[in-house]
C-alpha cells in the first residue's frame, strides 16, 4: 500500500549540528551510495540529492518530484576535479567563471560527458554543473564519492523550499531523508549560464547579475523567459531546460508591476474590485505598500491577509522571504493573491521580480 501523499516511503529528519555533523553526514552519504534520496539545505534554496550517475537513483528524483521527464537536472560538485567525469571541452570562461564564483550560486552549463546518463541530462548534449557555498552539499559530495543531480526539493510546479519544513511539506514521504540545516542565506535559486552558447546565455537570474557576469568574461546574452526581446533570439534548444512552467502556486497570483506608490494604488484599487465580487484576496506587499494601504485604511481587521516581504530597497531580504510567502499565503484558501513588484531591481531585485512574474498568472503594468 502506497501512503496517501508519497510514495510509501518513510522520510527520516536529521537536524544537523556542530556535535553530529560527522556522524549525519556519514549516514546520508550512505544513503547515497545505496541509490537514496536526500534533501539537504544550500545557500541557495533546498535541494533533493541523488546519485547523478546512476539512472535508478536519479529516476527517484523525477518521481519524487513529480517532474516532467526530459527537465534537466544539474550536477553538484565538491571540488574541481570532480569536473573532469563528468564535463567535456571546457571553455576558457568556465574556469574565469568558476575562479570569480564558485563555490556559489552560479550553474554552468557545459557540454557532457558520456557519463552522465541521459535520464540526468533530459536527453541534452550538456548538464549544469555548480560548486555550492555550504557546508553539507559539499561534504555530502565528497562522501558519497560521487556527483549529486540536485534540483530544488519541491515537488515541481511549486515555490522552492527554503526551509526543511518546506520540503517536508512536499516531499515527506516521497524521499529517504532531509537534513535540515536551518535556513537558507539567498533564498532564490542559482544563476544559471550556458556556456556551450557563444556569447554565453543566462538561462535563469540568480544572485550572479548580469554585470558581474560580464565583468569577468564581456558579453552575455539573457535567454530567459521573462528577459523581453532578448529571450526571441535564443534558440528553442538552448532554452530547452526553460520550458517547463515553476513557481506556480494554486492560488491564483497578479502581479502589479512599475514604480512606487503607483503600484500600492493599484494594488488598492484591484483588491477593492476583486473584494466587490466576494473573492478573498491575500496580499504579498513591499513595506512601502502596506504602509500605503494601511494609510488609505484598506487594510481589514484580518492580519493573516498580508506576508510582508521587506522594504522596496531591500530586494535581497524581499527574495530571500519571497517562496516562504507564497507558501504562506497559498495555504490560507484566497481566491486571488495580490503581489507587489515595485521593488528594485538591484541585487537580487532582478531573480526576484523574475520569480514573481513566474507565479503569476496575470500581471498588471503602471
Ligand atoms: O540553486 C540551485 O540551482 C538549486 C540548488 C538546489 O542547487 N537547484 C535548482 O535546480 O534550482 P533545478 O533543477 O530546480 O533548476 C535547475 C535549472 C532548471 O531550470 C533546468 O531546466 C536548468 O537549470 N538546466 C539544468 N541543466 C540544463 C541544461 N543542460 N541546459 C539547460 N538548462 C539546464
Ligand atoms: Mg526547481
Amino acid at each position: 500500500m502506497q501512503a496517501e501523499n508519497g510514495n510509501g516511503i518513510k522520510t527520516r529528519v536529521f537536524r544537523v549540528s556542530d556535535e553530529n555533523f560527522d556522524a549525519v553526514l556519514e549516514e546520508a552519504a550512505e544513503l547515497i551510495r545505496k541509490g537514496g534520496t536526500v534533501a539537504f539545505p544550500t545557500e541557495t534554496v533546498y535541494g533533493l540529492g541523488a546519485d547523478g550517475l546512476l539512472p535508478k537513483a536519479v529516476r527517484k528524483i523525477f518521481e519524487a518530484k513529480q517532474r516532467p521527464p526530459g527537465n534537466p537536472l544539474s550536477l553538484l560538485i565538491h571540488s574541481r576535479e570532480d569536473l573532469q567525469q563528468i564535463v567535456r571541452n571546457v571553455p576558457e570562461n568556465a574556469f574565469k567563471l568558476m575562479d570569480a564564483f564558485w563555490p556559489g550560486p552560479l550553474t554552468l552549463v557545459l557540454e557532457k560527458s558520456d557519463s552522465v546518463p541521459a535520464i540526468t541530462s533530459g536527453n541534452l548534449p550538456s548538464v549544469g554543473v555548480r560548486m555550492p557555498d555550504h557546508r553539507i552539499p559539499l561534504e555530502l559530495v565528497n562522501r558519497a564519492g560521487r556527483p549529486l543531480a540536485a534540483p530544488s526539493a519541491n515537488l515541481s510546479g511549486r515555490p522552492s523550499p527554503s526551509s526543511a519544513a518546506h520540503v517536508l511539506a512536499d516531499l515527506e514521504g516521497r524521499i529517504d531523508a532531509v537534513l535540515d540545516g536551518g535556513a537558507v542565506t539567498i533564498g532564490v535559486e542559482s544563476t544559471v549560464v550556458d556556456l556551450t552558447a557563444e556569447p554565453p546565455v543566462v538561462l535563469r537570474p540568480g544572485a550572479i547579475g548580469l554585470e558581474a557576469l560580464e565583468e569577468i568574461i564581456g558579453e552575455v546574452r539573457l535567454g530567459y523567459e521573462n528577459a523581453n526581446e532578448a529571450a526571441g533570439e535564443i534558440s528553442s534548444e538552448k532554452r530547452a531546460g526553460q520550458k517547463y512552467g515553476h513557481y506556480t502556486p494554486d492560488t491564483a497570483v497578479v502581479l502589479v508591476e512599475g514604480e512606487g506608490d503607483q503600484v500600492s494604488e493599484k494594488i488598492g484599487e484591484l483588491a477593492g474590485i476583486f473584494q466587490k465580487d466576494g473573492l478573498k484576496v491575500g496580499f504579498l506587499l513591499s513595506e512601502e505598500s502596506a504602509s500605503f494601504l494601511d494609510s488609505k485604511g484598506l487594510r481589514s481587521e484580518d492580519s493573516e491577509e498580508w506576508f510582508l516581504l521587506g522594504g522596496r530597497e531591500e530586494p535581497d531580504m524581499a527574495a530571500r522571504r519571497l517562496f516562504e510567502g507564497l507558501r504562506i499565503l497559498d495555504l490560507k484558501g484566497f481566491d486571488v493573491i495580490l503581489a507587489d513588484g515595485s521593488f528594485s531591481n538591484t541585487g537580487l531585485g532582478l531573480a526576484l521580480l523574475n520569480r514573481l512574474k513566474e507565479a503569476a498568472s496575470t500581471r498588471f503594468e503602471v
